[in-house]
């Protein structure tokens, strides 16, 4: 089988998208399948061969000459993070295509991409999430006003991007602003958030062997004032696996988990983060092509679970194929 595995993208994250492709490259059984990094910029779609040369895909019908042969793709590994790869752009052109992809469907990932609309949807079936102040680039906004709805300390993060990108948390009324700018070069659309003190997890729920699976809980600590781009992977935090969590939170988070990836009828990979107050979780967000990273907390969960990164990949694959 020739499996496409596409990364890059056209987001500030691409560079994790990298690591994230050469990972799923290198624990890809190589006996089962032909595996093709193919790398996703916006001024190109190349698959770059092991001496770096790279072949233009033809976009038609997702295709690469080489050496004057045609290669065609039975299946294609999405390990790009936030546009094109998690927010449903690439999931439509393969579904168009008809080839089967191991990430969600492109409806799943244009709602989960959107941390607004994921939280707004997941609400009435009891995921719990903070209080928040949408804005659309240009709108004229009230310091005070958001404030009176947030609180101070808040998060002010791009409504969809990842890695933290665009995030700050803001302490003063006279800080917002900037933030807010901030946030903006990320995204058109931001989302400002109060701010839960609580212990913070990770929980990783996938389809394996047919079957959905929530992976064990990770705690995060992080060094920094919150888990910021430089916590998550320049090594500034501590991730345990398993949380140490009481029954009670342990029970809740991997309810909400669940039935957040049910209800979306998600399938694929996925990776919700959540905060406690108390005993309750409250969702921050679902990424559907999580980091696969040495760093990232996916692959340390499967291997928690028991799970190889080869097994775990494999097994996306047989998913997608069905
Ligand atoms: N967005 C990053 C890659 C993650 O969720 O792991
Ligand atoms: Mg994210």
């Amino acid at each position: 089988k020739n499996i496409a595995i596409i990364m890059g993208g056209y987001s500030s994250e691409y560079k994790i998208s990298l690591k994230s492709g050469s990972v799923v490259y290198d624990y890809l059984d190589k006996e089962k399948f032909n595996a093709f990094p193919i790398h996703i910029y916006k001024d190109r779609w190349v698959y770059v061969d092991s001496n770096q040369k790279e072949h233009k895909i033809n976009k038609d019908n997702f295709t690469v000459k080489v050496a004057n042969e045609t290669v065609a793709f039975h299946c294609v590994f999405n390990a790009i993070h936030g546009t094109p790869g998690e927010d449903g752009l690439m999931q439509a052109y393969f579904e168009l295509l008809g080839i089967p992809q191991t990430s969600c469907n492109y409806y799943q990932a244009a709602l989960t991409f959107n941390k607004r609309d994921l939280l707004s949807v997941l609400k009435p079936y009891g995921i719990k999430s903070a209080p928040s102040f949408y804005m659309n680039l240009g709108d004229i906004f009230d310091a005070d006003q958001i404030i009176e709805t947030v609180g101070l300390p808040c998060f002010v993060k791009a409504n969809k991007a990842g890695s933290s990108f665009g995030i700050s948390k803001v302490y003063k009324k006279e800080d917002l602003p900037k933030a807010i700018e901030n946030a903006f070069k990320e995204d058109d659309e931001i989302l400002i958030e109060s701010f839960l003190e609580g212990t913070e997890v990770s929980v990783g729920v996938i389809t394996y062997k047919g079957k959905t699976k929530v992976l064990p809980i990770t705690e995060i600590v992080t060094d920094n004032d919150f888990f910021d781009y430089e916590a998550k992977y320049q090594g500034k935090s501590q991730e345990i696996t398993p949380a140490r969590l009481t029954a009670v939170q342990q029970q809740k988070v991997i309810e909400s988990a669940k039935k957040a990836y049910e209800v979306l009828k998600m399938k694929g990979f996925s990776r919700s983060e959540f905060i406690f107050l108390d005993d309750e979780p409250f969702m921050l967000e679902m990424n559907t092509t999580p980091g696969l990273t040495k760093e990232s907390i996916l692959p340390q969960q499967a291997n928690k679970a028991g799970i190889s990164l080869s097994q775990l990949f494999e097994s996306a694959v047989w998913e997608a194929l069905g």
